[in-house]
């Protein structure tokens, strides 16, 4: 059994790692490709040693370019490397270029690809991230969604719920392992006597930071919080913008500013964990703060973490400048919203989403189950069918008495339910999916 991980960027780099760790501990062979779409210091090697990752295996180095370019370079370098290591099961995690690219090349290799965060949808097409996590998706053969409501979008794209598997992020794990050492190792809260009335702010979406008008409003809104401590370690593609249209100088000098560059996660994770609330407009950083009972701002109009709003902990701000002062100022004074806010439960698991993840996946390659093998059976698609049960059964019974049904969505009433196995089907009305098995 030989695992490939793909990663390129930062929150891969975090999120892959206890998966990587949970490969290590049950002793299975692996190889760990870098694409290198971030290659700074301190985007990616910084990493590395926080959390004792080895070097990876391969970097194809790609760099900073163009969409097109950096995934075409990418697409070339994957294909190489999967041809020469032949593995047995491909791991991406999240929506990056990288993620895309490396689930097309998988796929057209026809090796499996396990997709970790697969299923969230913000459902905006002008987010280069959509446009990958609905690729790398439709490349994928083994999903493993953090939650119920991102199985359901899958169901509803067509994916065989029999390939979707529920367990939470790895994100959690990644946090909840190194925050104890962080709170060991880390100087970074003392180093800047930050005190006690600290906001964390990151922003690197294109959206926001590529344009100029959204930019000045966010920077603005930053530069009138002057009751507050913000710490902003800025990404590489916002400070470059940030220069660009003249915003960097007067965030810089503002006494109550700590423009930093980008930290390490042992330092990250020690000063969200301290800060009274936290501005975003980053995906990972939404599931970290409700794992660490954070509130969070998010400083856009619309989520694929839709859980972390309906579970309380989050807010979609957008990015006026009036929204968000309110909204900043709103929570820090009513002492009920914020602690609700803070104490809003996680959805995305305890921390063992890695070893779910591995197990399953060691279950199917031992099941002879994770090879993708060309048809030899005549099968034909019958159609979709919509019916309303009226026995005591449940889906896995369905299934079985019913060979080659498929049973794709469940409704009672109007409410959606994923398809669990054991979930009762009585009274309740679902979506079939019938096969004809021509093969006497
Ligand atoms: C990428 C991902 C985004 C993810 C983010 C995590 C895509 C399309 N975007 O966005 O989904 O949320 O990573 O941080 O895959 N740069 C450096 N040094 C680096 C890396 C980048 O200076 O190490 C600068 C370059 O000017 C580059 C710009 O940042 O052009 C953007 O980098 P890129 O990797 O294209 O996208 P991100 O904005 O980092
Ligand atoms: N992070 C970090 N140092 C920083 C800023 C962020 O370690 O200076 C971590 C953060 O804890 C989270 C991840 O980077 O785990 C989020 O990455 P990013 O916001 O770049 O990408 P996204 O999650 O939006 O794809």
């Amino acid at each position: 059994m030989k695992i490939a991980f793909i990663v390129g960027t930062r929150p891969e780099i975090i999120k892959m790692s206890p998966l990587i760790d949970e490969v290590k501990k049950k002793g299975v062979n692996y190889i760990l490709i870098h694409t290198g779409q971030h290659y700074d210091q301190e985007m990616s090697q910084q990493f590395f040693t926080d959390l004792e990752l080895t070097q990876p295996d391969y970097n194809i180095g790609v760099g900073s370019s163009s969409h097109g370019k950096q995934t075409a370079v990418m697409l070339e370098g994957i294909e190489e490397i999967l041809l020469k290591e032949n593995p047995d099961i491909i791991l991406v995690e999240g929506d990056t270029n990288a993620v895309m690219a490396g689930a097309i090349a998988s796929s057209k290799l026809l090796l499996p690809v396990g997709h970790v965060e697969a299923g969230l949808r913000s459902f905006d097409k002008t987010m280069p991230e959509e446009v990958n996590r609905m690729i790398a998706d439709a490349c994928s053969n083994l999903f493993f969604v953090p939650t119920e409501e991102s199985a359901i979008n899958l169901i509803f794209e067509g994916i065989n719920p029999h390939n979707i598997h529920i367990t939470g992020n790895t994100i959690v794990d990644a946090c909840q392992r190194n925050l104890k050492i962080a709170e060991k190792n880390s100087m970074l809260v003392s180093k800047f006597d930050l005190g006690e009335n600290i906001i964390t702010v990151t922003l690197h979406r294109a959206e926001n930071v590529d344009d100029p008008v959204r930019l000045k409003n966010i920077t603005d809104a930053l530069l009138e919080l002057m009751e507050f401590t913000i710490v902003f370690p800025v990404h590489p593609r916002t400070r470059k913008n940030l220069e660009k249209f003249g915003f960097f100088d007067s965030l810089e000098k503002a006494k109550h500013i700590r423009v930093i560059k980008p930290v390490g996660y042992l330092d990250f994770l020690l000063l969200l964990s301290h800060s009274k609330l936290v501005l975003t407009d980053s995906g990972g950083l939404q599931e970290e703060a409700i794992t660490l009972n954070i509130p969070c701002l998010t400083l856009r109009y619309n989520t694929e973490r839709p859980e972390t709003v309906t579970a309380g902990g989050n807010i979609l701000v957008g990015s006026s400048k009036e929204v968000v002062i309110d909204n900043v100022r709103n929570i820090i004074n009513d002492y009920t919203l914020y602690k609700e806010m803070s104490n809003a439960s996680n959805p995305y698991g305890n921390g063992d989403s890695s070893e779910k993840i591995v197990d399953i996946i060691l279950k199917i390659f031992n099941d002879g189950e994770l090879a993708i093998k060309p048809a030899d059976e005549f099968i034909s698609h019958d159609g979709w069918y919509l019916q309303k049960i009226s026995e005591n059964i449940n889906v896995a019974e369905y299934e079985t008495i019913n060979i080659n049904s498929l049973i794709r969505i469940v409704f009672d009433e109007n409410k959606v339910l994923y398809p669990y196995p054991l979930l009762s089907l009585i009274n309740k009305t679902v979506i079939i999916d019938r096969f004809n098995s021509k093969q006497s």
